[in-house]
């Protein structure tokens, strides 16, 4: 009798196998992480914040990827500028080409500056914008496409600006709700085809525009959703996720894709999660 092995490991059927690419990171401790203003609606200077706490959270968030085998680089963190721990902000580095943030509110601008000296002594001419852009905030890359955010922070005249300079097709989508301010909070990119997200966050028009780009996407309860569930990084097999997204790590699961949950509990008191935290520099 033969027995066939391959059937054990095979994916479930309605599955795609997924594969692991190695990714190159960029973060930025949170030292001087605090709540000091209000420019989301999860922030509030009245909550206290455990800066020990969000630092250990932080480096366990650092050590899952270096143990995914994933390239992790550090940013020195500014004094006074609370927010710069959301690395992810700090510009969109894709096609060999880094374009800095313009950030929405004073008190994150300086961090633009730090993030623009990161990009000129990796190589990069940090290339700027007229309009307001929060980088990987609200420009997430699917494969050869840029899906850009507005609504909240980038303006919508930045997406064409922002496409132009790196060389890639860009597809706007029109965020409606504050608690989904920046695109990776309601939408997350699970490989170069496949992405999640969450369809109340987004005005009608651009839901037709997902369901019609993303006829196999994964759409997430709110439950999920409203834990920054969504705010996740993708190699494309492990998807490092909020660990209260409990919900959507199972619909991970059945999707093919290894969840890894990380508590960043302390972190989501600035309106942020994993995705925040992470600017992917592309190849
Ligand atoms: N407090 C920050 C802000 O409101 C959080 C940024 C979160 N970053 C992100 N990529 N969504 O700007």
């Amino acid at each position: 009798m033969t027995l066939d092995i391959s059937a054990a490991s095979a994916p479930t059927a309605g599955t795609t196998a997924r594969t692991a690419r190695p990714r190159r990171y960029v973060m930025t401790p949170p030292h001087f992480f605090a709540v000091d203003y209000v420019i989301n609606p999860w922030m509030d200077t009245s909550s206290s914040v455990d800066v020990d706490r969000a630092l250990s959270q932080w480096e366990t968030l650092r050590q899952t990827y270096i143990g995914l085998g994933h390239a992790v680089e550090l940013v020195d963190p500014v004094a006074g500028l609370p927010d710069m721990v959301y690395a992810a902000n700090g510009g969109t580095v894709i096609n060999g080409t880094a374009v800095v943030a313009r950030f929405a509110h004073e008190e994150r601008a300086g961090e633009a500056v730090a993030y623009a000296e990161w990009m000129s002594r990796n190589g990069y001419r940090p290339v700027e914008t007229t309009h307001v852009n929060e980088g990987q905030g609200d420009f997430l890359a699917v494969g050869t496409t840029l899906l850009a955010g507005h609504g909240f922070r980038t303006d919508r005249r930045a997406h064409d600006e922002v496409a132009a300079h790196v060389g890639m097709p860009v597809v706007s989508l029109e965020l409606t709700d504050p608690r989904f301010y920046h695109l990776d909070t309601a939408l997350a990119v699970l490989d170069d085809a496949t992405i999640a997200y969450y369809p109340p966050a987004f005005t009608h028009q651009s839901r037709a525009t997902l369901a019609g780009l993303f006829p196999g996407a994964i759409e997430v309860a709110s439950a999920d959703a409203y834990v920054l569930g969504l705010n996740v990084v993708s190699d494309g097999l492990h998807v490092v996720l909020p660990s209260a997204a409990t919900g959507f790590a199972e619909q991970l699961d059945a999707a093919g894709f290894r969840p890894v949950g990380v508590d960043l509990s302390e972190l989501l008191k600035g309106g942020g999660s994993v995705k925040c935290c992470t600017l992917e520099v592309h190849p």
